[in-house]
């Protein structure tokens, strides 16, 4: 499947973005000589705050896409290193102490069962840091998933689903999973876009780069055009435009 990820897009709202891994990381316990593992790394400019933040003594940033592990290789060195490899493959060799996965999960399904993967590569002691987006329930995916309807014929009857468990779901799930210490929470974050335009810019980056895989170019096009033209309807005409977005952070430590 060609790689949609596109870093530049991506990065348009890296200060947007970026709040909520850096609350993901405050709730990290520090100890010396962690072993990292982050799960859908990105860009990798993150992980090396995360890396540097933790002083920690290796981590290790795993992500699927070639174009994003090609801006992230840059930060490479001292302890940190970048890797090509999809989440449900259980990548990292050996445990580690900080399993930590920012705003990536969500493209991996079955989340009970991969939760339980995630604890197993804990060590004694591990801790792990998720953050989810839960916007699946929302106009802007709802959307979406309703436009995909329409091009069913383009695109051969695929929709892109996000399973995200609910914050209560994560608690329980964590507890059956041996987690003793735990913190998972519902945070919006209100983000304040330029216009209703950069909401549509802000989906072309993350969710609507699986139809660009399955569309050709003149489809996506028009996909892009329905969406926003469904969206608007909704979305008043303001500038700055508010946008709320909830998240879930998930924090949980097995001692
Ligand atoms: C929304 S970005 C988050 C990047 C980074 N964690 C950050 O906070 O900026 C999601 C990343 O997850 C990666 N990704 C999506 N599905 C993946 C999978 N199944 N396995 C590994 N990486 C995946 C994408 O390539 C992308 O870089």
């Amino acid at each position: 499947m060609p790689d949609k990820w596109n870093p530049e897009l991506y990065e348009r709202f890296q200060a947007e973005r970026s709040r909520p891994f850096y609350d993901l990381v405050d709730l990290v316990q520090h100890q010396k000589n962690l072993r990292v593992l982050d799960l859908g790394c990105g860009t990798g400019k993150l992980t090396k705050y995360l890396h540097e933040t933790l002083k920690a003594k290796e981590t290790l940033g795993v992500d699927a896409s070639e174009k994003m592990l090609y801006v992230a290789h840059q930060f490479a060195g001292n302890g940190l290193r970048f890797e090509q490899g999809r989440i449900e493959d259980n990548p990292g060799e050996g445990k580690f102490d900080v399993v930590f996965s920012n705003a990536a999960l969500q493209w991996v399904t079955g989340h009970e069962a991969l939760f339980a993967k995630l604890r197993e590569k804990l060590q004694p002691g591990g801790q792990l840091a998720i953050q989810i987006p839960a916007m699946y329930d929302e106009p802007v995916h709802q959307l979406a998933v309703e436009t995909a309807k329409e091009f069913s014929q383009e695109l051969g009857g695929y929709v892109r689903r996000l399973e995200v468990l609910s914050p209560v779901d994560y608690a329980t799930l964590l507890y059956k999973l041996g987690f003793v210490k735990q913190q998972v929470k519902l945070q919006i974050y209100g983000h304040l876009l330029p216009s209703r335009e950069a909401v549509v810019e802000w989906y072309r980056g993350t969710l609507l780069t699986a139809y660009e895989t399955q569309l050709n170019s003149q489809n996506y096009e028009s996909f892009l055009e329905l969406y926003q033209q469904k969206l608007f309807e909704i979305l008043p005409d303001e500038r700055p435009f508010f946008f709320p977005y909830k998240r879930i952070l998930i924090w949980g430590s097995i001692s």
